[in-house]
């Protein structure tokens, strides 16, 4: 499932995320991809090691856990490290897969789900579209500063070159509970009904708790924790 989520920043979050963006150090992207990736990355990142960057990027989980559509689409189970970068004229990031496993020790995750969190209104800065291909076809994303697309780790994608401006965006990666993307789509759809069925039925009515005990038994099946 490939899903856009609108305003995980408002506007004034976002002013402040890359208002701390212009204080951090910035080294090169490549650094940080995969052996075959590498070849086809040119983009700077952010070093996050510094007290200011990990607060920002702990901020930034915590909106990004936080968002109730995340929730029911992704069912997180863990966070890869999140990287923020920033395209500038001529930068981008050819077509490739992102790799299977990340991280170190009690960090290390696989990854189901990749995201990018867009930090520049669109209107800043020409190409720069995040472009995935997916079984039904090629999608090409460019959606407003403070949204979120979250999209399957399986598939290919690239970063389109960015020819005017500067693309500023926070990508990462999740571990999911429910490892099944059939089966996590069946929940996400089951969320919905329940939002719909909450509109006019009671909470103790047995509409409600007859479809939370159905997600609730789903999960005992289908769920890692
Ligand atoms: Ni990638």
């Amino acid at each position: 499932m490939l899903i856009t989520i609108s305003d995980v920043l408002d506007p004034e979050a976002v002013r402040k995320v890359t208002g701390t963006c212009e204080l951090l150090d910035w080294r090169d992207g490549a650094e940080t991809a995969g052996r075959a990736a590498r070849k086809v990355k040119n983009n700077q990142q952010a070093d996050l090691s510094s007290s200011k960057g990990r607060a920002l990027a702990r901020d930034l989980e915590s909106r990004i856990r936080a968002h109730p559509v995340f929730k029911a689409a992704a069912w997180p189970r863990r966070f890869s490290s999140l990287l923020i970068s920033k395209s500038g004229i001529g930068d981008g990031y050819g077509l490739h897969i992102d790799n299977a496993i990340m991280g170190r020790n009690v960090r290390r995750i696989r990854t189901d789900l990749s995201f990018t969190l867009f930090l520049s209104p669109p209107e800043t800065y020409e190409g720069g579209a995040l472009t995935i291909e997916t079984p039904s076809g090629t999608t090409s994303l460019k959606p407003k500063a403070g949204d979120l697309v979250v999209y399957p780790s399986t598939a290919l994608h690239k970063v389109e070159t960015v020819e005017k401006g500067e693309r500023l965006a926070c990508v990462g990666w999740v571990e999911s509970m429910v490892r099944d993307p059939s089966q996590r789509e069946i929940l996400f759809d089951l969320e919905n009904v329940r939002i719909e069925v909450a509109k006019t039925e009671p909470a103790e009515g047995l509409t409600a708790l007859t479809l939370s005990k159905t997600v609730s038994n789903l999960l005992r099946l289908w769920a890692d924790v």
